[in-house]
């Protein structure tokens, strides 16, 4: 398995190009299947999350086609994908699959809203938290779908169509919200989904399948408006840039110091947790590029975080977060809301010297004068670029171990942390 090698304590200067978002990349790609039609994909990210989808996706029927270089396209931006789902061939997403990617369960939707049935393997826990799907099936079963679990499969039957109708989520769900809302695209009449995720990547989503001939209103609030049709069509559409890597490499350089623009950057995607970054010391400015942030040897502020749905600081920047606040100038409290087991980072970010304990769902951080590198190990996406960020700003050598949890979320990470002057490498296996 490959490794990440860093050797820390250099600044970082440069440009950073921040691509399309994993987050908004998955749903899109699964929206393909609700059409015959071709639903062409650009600024897509190459991730091993796309990739594995992309496998996914195939075994349905659908067609999957990387469109050649186009003038002023580089490795250094996105590619342009066109998927179509001219026939849906198998409505089985089988386990050896959906365990590897939680987000695949979500085909559930459109293939029981095309076809009138799917039978999806239950995703399975995860490292983060247990993650069930019960918003999922009941909303579907509110849709009109009979459904069943039988060895380990979600079996779920609308062999007459879904029908539109009301419902209420207990708790914000990005990925039931993503689902019901391409359900419902294909469904007979109205559906209102309240107390609906309100994420940038809903939003995206949306505005993907209003492209395709849905009719939506409310995307980006609480409650979101569908009007059923009897089919959708294909349509271009460019995938939201990445709010998570941005907030990443902004506090990475918060941490390290330095002088970083992210490119194609958008600070309405991540207000919340700019404010946090900003109150810890360093400078963020809008330039015509993207976001500029900057830090110059004044000491990290402690802040207190607590995640939240949007638009609040995500859960997904917290690992990252806590990395910064572990040099931090005094004692910061950064509590979890979102998932019951999202702090496998703390055990690995002791190794590099930091103090951080844990009551429930609170860490409490006491900021360190510095870290010193050592070998750790990723265990989920967010946890080890944590570990990479520590890395950067500790002194001497930190080994990042299990880099694949990496790939799955973050393109030419060494490349573009390289870049800006950072001494990391990546030693394959
Ligand atoms: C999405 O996961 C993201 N994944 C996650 O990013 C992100 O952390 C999460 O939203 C929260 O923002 C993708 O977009 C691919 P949820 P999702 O349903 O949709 C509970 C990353 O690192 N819940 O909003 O799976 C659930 O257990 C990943 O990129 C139920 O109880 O998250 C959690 O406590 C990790 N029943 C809460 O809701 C359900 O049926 C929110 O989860 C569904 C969810």
């Amino acid at each position: 398995m490959d490794q990440i090698r860093i050797s820390g304590g250099r600044r970082l200067e440069g440009v950073i190009p921040i691509f399309g978002a994993k987050n908004a990349a998955l749903p899109l790609m699964i929206a393909s299947l609700l059409t015959d039609k071709p639903l062409t994909l650009k600024n897509l990210p190459r991730l091993a999350d796309v990739n594995l989808l992309t496998r996914i996706l195939g075994n349905h029927g659908v067609d999957y086609s990387v469109n050649g270089k186009r003038a002023g396209e580089n490795t250094l931006t996105g590619q342009t994908v066109t998927l179509t789902a001219s026939d849906i061939i198998d409505t089985t997403a089988p386990y050896d699959l959906v365990s590897r990617m939680r987000a695949s369960f979500w085909v559930i939707g459109p293939l029981l809203a095309r076809t009138g049935e799917a039978r999806v393997s239950l995703p399975g826990g995860c490292a983060i938290g247990t993650r069930p799907v019960d918003f999922f099936l009941d909303g579907l079963k509110q849709l009109g779908a009979d459904i069943d679990v039988d060895e380990g499969y979600v079996i779920a039957d609308a062999s007459k169509g879904l029908v539109g109708n009301r419902i209420v989520f207990p708790k914000v769900s990005v990925g039931a919200t993503h689902t019901l809302m391409m359900a419902a695209s294909l469904a007979k009449g109205e559906t209102v989904l309240e107390n609906a995720a309100r994420e940038p990547e809903v939003v995206d989503l949306a505005r993907c399948l209003k492209g395709m001939g849905a009719e939506i209103e409310g995307e980006g609030t609480s409650e979101i408006r569908i009007q059923g049709r009897d089919s959708l069509s294909g349509t271009t559409h460019s995938v939201v840039p990445d709010r998570i890597e941005t907030g990443t490499y902004a506090m990475a350089v918060a941490m390290t110091g330095g002088d970083v623009v992210l490119e194609g950057a958008k600070a309405e995607l991540l207000e919340s947790a700019l404010e946090v970054i900003r109150a810890t010391g360093a400078e963020i400015t809008e330039t015509d590029r993207g976001l500029r942030v900057r830090r110059n040897g004044n000491a990290i502020e402690p802040v207190d975080v607590v995640t939240a749905p949007f638009p609040g600081f995500p859960t997904d920047l917290q690992a990252q977060f806590m990395a910064l606040m572990s040099r931090a100038n005094g004692t910061s409290r950064i509590t979890e809301t979102i998932f019951e087991n999202r702090f496998m980072h703390v055990q690995e970010l002791a190794r590099l010297g930091a103090h951080i304990t844990l009551d429930g769902q609170m860490a409490t951080v006491q900021g360190v004068d510095h870290l010193k590198g050592a070998p750790v190990m990723a265990t989920d996406l967010r946890a080890s670029v944590s570990l990479v960020i520590a890395g950067l700003a500790a002194e001497g050598e930190t080994t990042v171990s299990r880099v694949y949890h990496l790939d799955r979320g973050f393109e030419r990470l060494e490349d573009k942390l390289g870049r800006c002057g950072a001494k990391i490498t990546r030693i394959a296996a």
